[in-house]
Protein backbone atom coordinates (compact mmCIF):
# COMPACT_ATOMS: atom_id res chain seq x y z
CA UNK A 1 0.00 0.00 0.00
CA UNK A 2 1.45 3.38 -0.92
CA UNK A 3 1.87 6.11 1.83
CA UNK A 4 -0.32 8.20 0.17
CA UNK A 5 -3.62 5.80 0.45
CA UNK A 6 -2.47 4.44 4.10
CA UNK A 7 -2.64 8.07 5.03
CA UNK A 8 -5.79 8.82 3.39
CA UNK A 9 -7.14 5.07 5.02
CA UNK A 10 -5.95 6.92 8.63
CA UNK A 11 -7.92 9.95 8.09
CA UNK A 12 -10.99 7.87 6.90
CA UNK A 13 -10.79 5.98 10.44
CA UNK A 14 -10.68 9.24 11.69
CA UNK A 15 -13.80 10.65 10.54
CA UNK A 16 -15.66 7.62 10.74
CA UNK A 17 -14.88 7.58 14.55
CA UNK A 18 -15.95 10.93 14.57
CA UNK A 19 -18.92 10.63 12.74
CA UNK A 20 -19.70 7.52 15.58
CA UNK A 21 -19.59 9.51 18.53
CA UNK A 22 -21.38 12.39 17.12
CA UNK A 23 -24.06 9.82 17.24
CA UNK A 24 -24.21 8.50 20.66
CA UNK A 25 -27.49 9.11 22.73
CA UNK A 26 -26.25 11.31 24.37
CA UNK A 27 -26.42 14.03 20.96
CA UNK A 28 -30.35 13.56 21.62
CA UNK A 29 -32.34 15.99 23.71
CA UNK A 30 -33.46 14.26 26.99
CA UNK A 31 -37.29 12.62 26.21
CA UNK A 32 -40.58 13.44 28.36
CA UNK A 33 -42.21 10.64 26.57
CA UNK A 34 -39.21 8.04 27.79
CA UNK A 35 -39.20 8.90 30.60
CA UNK A 36 -43.05 8.86 31.24
CA UNK A 37 -43.00 4.93 30.14
CA UNK A 38 -40.05 4.53 32.74
CA UNK A 39 -41.80 6.00 35.52
CA UNK A 40 -44.99 4.09 34.53
CA UNK A 41 -42.74 1.03 34.61
CA UNK A 42 -40.21 1.15 37.82
CA UNK A 43 -41.82 3.74 40.27
CA UNK A 44 -45.55 3.08 39.64
CA UNK A 45 -45.23 0.24 41.71
CA UNK A 46 -44.82 2.40 44.74
CA UNK A 47 -45.85 5.96 43.72
CA UNK A 48 -49.34 7.04 42.54
CA UNK A 49 -48.64 8.63 38.70
CA UNK A 50 -50.51 10.86 37.25
CA UNK A 51 -53.06 10.19 34.58
CA UNK A 52 -53.33 6.43 35.86
CA UNK A 53 -55.04 4.57 38.01
CA UNK A 54 -52.41 2.63 40.34
CA UNK A 55 -53.06 2.07 43.69
CA UNK A 56 -49.30 2.80 44.90
CA UNK A 57 -48.00 2.35 48.53
CA UNK A 58 -49.97 4.47 51.09
CA UNK A 59 -46.88 6.15 52.40
CA UNK A 60 -45.36 6.71 49.31
CA UNK A 61 -45.92 10.25 48.08
CA UNK A 62 -47.97 10.86 44.54
CA UNK A 63 -45.67 12.25 41.50
CA UNK A 64 -47.99 14.87 41.37
CA UNK A 65 -47.71 15.58 45.53
CA UNK A 66 -44.28 16.19 44.71
CA UNK A 67 -43.93 18.34 42.07
CA UNK A 68 -46.14 20.94 43.10
CA UNK A 69 -44.24 21.20 46.78
CA UNK A 70 -44.36 23.88 48.02
CA UNK A 71 -40.49 23.65 48.69
CA UNK A 72 -38.17 24.46 45.53
CA UNK A 73 -36.33 21.49 46.88
CA UNK A 74 -38.65 18.85 45.29
CA UNK A 75 -36.41 19.25 41.78
CA UNK A 76 -33.19 18.05 43.54
CA UNK A 77 -34.29 15.53 45.38
CA UNK A 78 -36.23 14.12 42.01
CA UNK A 79 -32.41 14.22 40.42
CA UNK A 80 -31.01 12.29 43.35
CA UNK A 81 -33.95 10.26 44.06
CA UNK A 82 -31.54 7.51 44.02
CA UNK A 83 -29.50 8.14 46.91
CA UNK A 84 -32.40 9.07 49.25
CA UNK A 85 -34.63 6.48 51.21
CA UNK A 86 -35.87 3.85 50.65
CA UNK A 87 -34.64 4.03 46.78
CA UNK A 88 -31.07 2.56 47.74
CA UNK A 89 -32.08 -0.58 48.71
CA UNK A 90 -33.46 -1.51 44.78
CA UNK A 91 -32.32 0.94 42.59
CA UNK A 92 -28.89 0.95 40.74
CA UNK A 93 -27.40 3.81 37.98
CA UNK A 94 -25.22 1.58 35.85
CA UNK A 95 -22.62 4.65 35.11
CA UNK A 96 -22.15 5.46 38.67
CA UNK A 97 -21.78 1.77 39.59
CA UNK A 98 -23.88 2.49 42.61
CA UNK A 99 -25.31 -1.00 44.11
CA UNK A 100 -28.31 -1.79 45.79
CA UNK A 101 -27.55 -2.05 49.04
CA UNK A 102 -31.25 -4.11 50.16
CA UNK A 103 -31.71 -7.77 50.42
CA UNK A 104 -33.29 -9.22 47.26
CA UNK A 105 -36.65 -8.44 48.66
CA UNK A 106 -37.58 -6.23 46.15
CA UNK A 107 -37.58 -6.33 42.00
CA UNK A 108 -34.27 -4.37 41.57
CA UNK A 109 -34.48 -1.16 39.21
CA UNK A 110 -31.67 -0.59 37.13
CA UNK A 111 -31.14 2.62 35.10
CA UNK A 112 -28.48 5.22 33.26
CA UNK A 113 -27.74 8.32 33.53
CA UNK A 114 -29.64 9.18 30.62
CA UNK A 115 -32.55 7.09 31.39
CA UNK A 116 -32.71 9.84 34.55
CA UNK A 117 -32.34 12.43 31.98
CA UNK A 118 -35.74 11.25 30.98
CA UNK A 119 -37.26 11.17 33.92
CA UNK A 120 -36.18 14.39 34.51
CA UNK A 121 -38.09 15.81 31.38
CA UNK A 122 -41.20 14.22 32.85
CA UNK A 123 -41.22 15.52 35.92
CA UNK A 124 -40.41 18.97 34.77
CA UNK A 125 -43.26 18.82 32.37
CA UNK A 126 -45.68 17.38 35.33
CA UNK A 127 -44.35 20.26 37.19
CA UNK A 128 -45.41 22.85 34.32
CA UNK A 129 -48.47 21.21 34.03
CA UNK A 130 -49.44 20.85 37.78
CA UNK A 131 -47.74 23.72 39.42
CA UNK A 132 -50.18 26.24 37.73
CA UNK A 133 -53.48 24.48 39.16
C1 LIG B 1 -40.46 0.15 46.39
C2 LIG B 1 -41.19 1.38 46.42
C3 LIG B 1 -40.65 2.56 45.61
C4 LIG B 1 -40.30 2.59 44.28
C5 LIG B 1 -40.31 1.45 43.27
C6 LIG B 1 -39.92 3.96 44.00
N1 LIG B 1 -40.06 4.73 45.13
FE1 LIG B 1 -39.71 6.75 45.30
N2 LIG B 1 -40.26 6.69 47.28
C7 LIG B 1 -40.72 5.59 47.95
C8 LIG B 1 -41.09 5.96 49.32
C9 LIG B 1 -41.66 5.03 50.39
C10 LIG B 1 -40.82 7.35 49.44
C11 LIG B 1 -41.03 8.24 50.67
C12 LIG B 1 -39.75 8.31 51.44
C13 LIG B 1 -39.84 9.21 52.63
O1 LIG B 1 -40.78 9.99 52.73
O2 LIG B 1 -38.94 9.14 53.48
C14 LIG B 1 -40.30 7.78 48.13
C15 LIG B 1 -39.91 9.07 47.86
C16 LIG B 1 -39.47 9.51 46.62
C17 LIG B 1 -39.02 10.86 46.34
C18 LIG B 1 -38.92 11.98 47.37
C19 LIG B 1 -37.66 11.75 48.15
C20 LIG B 1 -37.54 12.60 49.39
O3 LIG B 1 -36.61 12.35 50.18
O4 LIG B 1 -38.36 13.51 49.59
C21 LIG B 1 -38.67 10.90 45.01
C22 LIG B 1 -38.14 12.12 44.24
C23 LIG B 1 -38.89 9.57 44.47
N3 LIG B 1 -39.38 8.75 45.47
C24 LIG B 1 -38.66 9.22 43.14
C25 LIG B 1 -38.82 7.92 42.62
C26 LIG B 1 -38.60 7.58 41.24
C27 LIG B 1 -38.16 8.56 40.15
C28 LIG B 1 -38.83 6.24 41.13
C29 LIG B 1 -38.76 5.37 39.90
C30 LIG B 1 -37.54 5.39 39.10
C31 LIG B 1 -39.20 5.75 42.46
N4 LIG B 1 -39.19 6.80 43.33
C32 LIG B 1 -39.50 4.43 42.75
C33 LIG B 1 -40.82 4.30 47.43
C34 LIG B 1 -40.52 3.92 46.13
Amino acid sequence: MSAVLGRLLGVMVLLMGLVQFAGLGYAQAPSAAQGEKLANFHCSRCHVMPGRNNMGIGSTPSFKTMVRSKSSAWRDKFEAFFSLAPHPAFVTIKEMRTERTGPAIIAPIILSLREIDDLMAYVDALATEFRKQ
